[in-house]
């Protein structure tokens, strides 16, 4: 990104342009709550985005605190706009600017969320991060993942991901990607938003996103102590403590 911030095109409306999947993210998170033991320490967000996945926890558990990483600044802001408007979060809720290797992490973690995030790390990093939340989970507790698709690198064609309309003015996203290795794709997508078929605003990102099988993952897992487990939906999984 212009700025250095690779997700600021897309924070331009991430909700609108994230809206398709977010009933499964939001159902896998119902799938996650009772692996949760707020009790044993906060529920961790890595890269929280717009803060939607941080607000359904602190809805449904009110005795939880939530500890955000977002080291996007134009993310971050969105998920601070988010909980500016809910005074009785405040006290509950923490968003860091660091990423997952900068942050200092609590000992002890009640849960976590990695959701579109995975593909951000690669081998070393996953091991890494697996390792540190196998040492802060309770026996019995649960981190809960999504492994990007498709599972092995292909050719995407350009598709259109997501229209919405607000008001006047239309939202769409158009996404395509190449394989670069048996792990990595290059994504490149273009965030519009029309009045009409007039163009006003239109912004592209390319990133590189891991794409790991799942069996590569729920092997990583097993070597810090987790159990990986798939949800019905076949995109989200529950990393767990025995
Ligand atoms: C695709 S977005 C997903 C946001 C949100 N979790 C969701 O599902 O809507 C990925 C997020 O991960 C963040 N991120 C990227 N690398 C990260 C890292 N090393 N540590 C923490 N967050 C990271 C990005 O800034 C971005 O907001």
């Amino acid at each position: 990104m212009r700025d250095g911030d690779e997700y600021a095109a897309a924070a331009s409306a991430y909700d609108l342009f994230a809206a398709a999947g977010r009933e499964a993210r939001l159902a896998a998170i119902d799938e996650l709550v009772p692996r949760l033991r707020p009790e044993a320490g906060p529920v961790l967000d890595v890269g929280a985005g717009s803060g939607v996945h941080a607000a359904r926890i602190l809805d449904l558990l009110p005795g939880a605190r939530v500890l955000a990483l977002e080291p996007s600044r134009a993310m971050r802001s969105l998920a601070l706009s988010r909980i500016a408007a809910r005074p009785d979060w405040h006290p509950r809720v923490t968003v860091r600017p660091e990423d997952f290797f900068s942050a200092s992490l609590p000992a002890r973690i009640g849960g976590a969320l990695l959701l579109g995030v995975i593909g951000h790390f690669d081998a070393g990093e996953r091991a890494a991060v697996l390792a540190e939340l196998a040492v802060r989970l309770p026996a019995g507790g649960a981190a809960l993942l999504d492994l990007p698709r498709p599972e092995r690198p292909r050719r995407i064609e350009p598709s259109a991901f997501t229209v919405a309309t607000i008001g006047e003015l239309t939202y769409r996203g158009i996404a395509e990607a190449w394989p670069v290795d048996a792990e990595v794709m290059r994504w490149r997508t273009t965030y519009l938003c029309l009045d009409g078929e007039r163009v006003l605003t239109e912004d592209t990102a390319e990133c590189d996103y891991r794409h790991p099988a799942p069996a590569v993952v729920a092997a990583e897992a097993g070597e810090v102590g987790l159990r990986l487990a798939p949800l019905a939906d076949g995109t989200h999984w529950l990393a767990g403590r025995a």
